[in-house]
């Protein structure tokens, strides 16, 4: 059976998605979201992203962190070498959530059956971007738009797309 391979991901209207290895924005309703559909699911994601989240490894999920350095291991974590050595670590049932950064998102891109993204309405400075979605290929599966953050001003959407 196919692996089911998910993206997830908070965009800002020009593809931006971080910046000095660090989130563009604080959006709480979406960190919120992000913890309840990842939650006792498997989470893969580059060593960057990796080291810029605030608690490593986020609790109660299975890490699994992709390295090019060989025999890294890191405590608490599945480590991957390759793409395809994660592949061959996912879950062979349940949801995977590919969680970033920039570079890995790039690389699951054929693989993934859906997407999760928030687009957050406004573009934004950044070093990383998300890579260039054909959405001939998706189909809006759920759709729950302009949600107002009263915190930081920002308005965004939460958009689900499957592969057609
Ligand atoms: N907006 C969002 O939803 C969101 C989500 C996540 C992250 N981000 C942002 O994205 C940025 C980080 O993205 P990034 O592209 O710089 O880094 P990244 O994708 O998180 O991590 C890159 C690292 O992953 C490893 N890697 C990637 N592909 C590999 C492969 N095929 N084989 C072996 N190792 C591989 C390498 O680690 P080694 O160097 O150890 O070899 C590489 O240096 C940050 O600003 C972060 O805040 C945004």
């Amino acid at each position: 059976m196919k692996k089911q391979i998910s993206i997830i991901v908070a965009i800002a209207q020009n593809y931006a998605i971080g910046k000095d290895n660090d989130l563009l924005w604080h959006l709480s309703g979406d960190l919120k979201r992000f913890k309840e559909l990842t939650t006792g699911h498997t989470i893969v994601m580059g060593k960057r992203t990796f080291e810029s989240l605030p608690v490593r490894p986020l609790p109660n999920r299975r890490s699994i962190v992709i390295t090019d350095v060989a025999d890294e291991q890191i405590a608490g974590c599945v480590m991957a070498y390759s793409i395809d050595d994660a592949i061959n670590k996912f879950d062979a049932i349940d949801e995977n959530f590919i969680i970033g950064g920039g570079s890995v998102y790039k690389q699951f891109m054929p693989y993934a059956n859906k997407l999760y993204l928030t687009l957050v309405h406004k573009d934004f400075d950044a070093d990383t971007f998300y890579p260039e979605i054909n959405f001939e290929e998706w189909h809006a599966v759920e759709k729950q738009e302009n949600i107002y953050d009263d915190k930081s001003g920002l308005t965004y959407s939460y958009l689900i797309y499957q592969r057609k």
